[in-house]
């Protein structure tokens, strides 16, 4: 019989033979993993779990809730909370940070996650999903502040996502690579299915809102008339075209055979920097993307260089294969037109 890694054993081993990872953040990452299990079983009841539609209220970046990120938000809450392994968090759904209640344990690190990324997706049966990234939190005083937060994705020590589509697979990395997890139903387990995952460096596939188009900034139109331009064009080659509207939906494609994926700052609200969010979206992403070989910029400098200045700020994104990524950074830096 061929040997199985399940996430614990995978996690285990990178604490005990690798020393990569303190036993408290690998507490962190399978109580993360388990409530994303609790996420994963809500969207597959749909319609029979009382779990579609909106909940009728906002959060604090104006956007409508819908049921499904509340129930998430609050399922990795109430799994996170009470373990020792955490100080504080911080998610897409809720105004400010979230102390770990005194009652329990603190402990050094500081969690923060977009409970369901893709709510669009919710009501029409497409792939959507959670996304964490894991900082520690800064030595010298005691409690948590926000501005705590507020630290580059560089200094990130755990991220990943987990995607609810066909199948439920949890993507990580604890600055080793990139693992793949693919939830086995039966056993209630997550198994590793794939290790040192590696973007290709070149790819004939681009992931973009076109319906924007006409409010990009001209490097970003340049690079995408290029590509529709196809064999005839400047790139002599055709392009395909995909759009999830889940970024953890379009960036797994990514992960598994490349492309490049784009929310860029555009016209319409020119002080808005973007439309995806620096702390639990882009650096998170940026971090897996880079880990596996690829590249991720705001088209001008790396992600995870960027220093945060709100615990909600939001970010340009440029990710995928680094070739492809280069050159996007490049029309930037260059401020050219066609
Ligand atoms: P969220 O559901 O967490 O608010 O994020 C949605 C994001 C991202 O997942 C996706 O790539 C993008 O919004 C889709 O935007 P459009 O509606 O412009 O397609
Ligand atoms: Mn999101
Ligand atoms: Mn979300």
């Amino acid at each position: 019989m061929s040997k199985q890694v399940s996430l614990s054993r995978y996690l285990v081993e990178q604490q005990r033979v690798d020393g990569l990872i303190p036993a408290q953040l690998r507490l962190l990452i399978e109580v993360v993993a388990r409530a994303c299990k609790r996420i994963s079983h809500s969207v597959n009841k749909g319609e029979l779990g009382d779990v579609m539609g909106s909940a009728g209220s906002e959060n604090v970046q104006g956007e409508v809730q819908k049921k499904l990120d509340i129930i998430a938000n609050e399922v990795l809450i109430e799994a996170n909370e009470w373990g020792g392994h955490l100080a504080a968090m911080a998610s897409e759904e809720m105004d400010s940070i979230y102390l770990v209640p005194n009652r329990y344990p603190q402990g050094e690190y500081l969690l923060m996650f977009d409970p369901l990324d893709g709510s669009s997706n919710i009501d029409v049966n497409v792939s959507i999903g959670t996304i964490f990234s894991v900082l520690k939190k800064p030595d010298g005083h005691p409690g948590v502040t926000e501005q705590d937060f507020l630290q580059p994705g560089s200094q990130q020590v755990a991220a990943g996502y987990c995607v609810y589509g066909p199948q439920t697979t949890l993507v990580l990395t604890v600055g080793d690579g990139v693992a793949m997890f693919t939830l086995d139903r039966e056993q209630g387990s997550f198994v590793l299915t794939q290790e040192n995952v590696k973007i290709p460096a070149d790819t004939k596939e681009f992931a973009i809102n076109m319906s924007n188009m006409r409010h990009w900034d001209t490097p970003v139109k340049r690079y995408i008339d290029e590509c529709l331009a196809g064999k005839e064009g400047p790139r002599g080659k055709d392009f395909n075209m995909r759009w999830i509207a889940s970024m953890v939906a379009d960036v797994h494609r990514i992960m598994t055979r490349g492309g490049i994926f784009m929310y860029p700052w555009d016209k319409r609200e020119p002080n808005k920097p973007g439309k995806l969010r620096l702390l639990y979206e882009a650096n998170p992403m940026g971090w897996l993307i880079e880990q596996a070989g690829g590249a991720a910029t705001n088209g001008r400098e790396r992600i995870l260089d960027v220093q945060p200045t709100q615990l909600h700020e939001r970010v340009s994104v440029v990710l995928g294969s680094k070739n492809e990524v280069e050159r996007v950074t490049q029309y930037h830096l260059e401020g050219t037109s066609t």
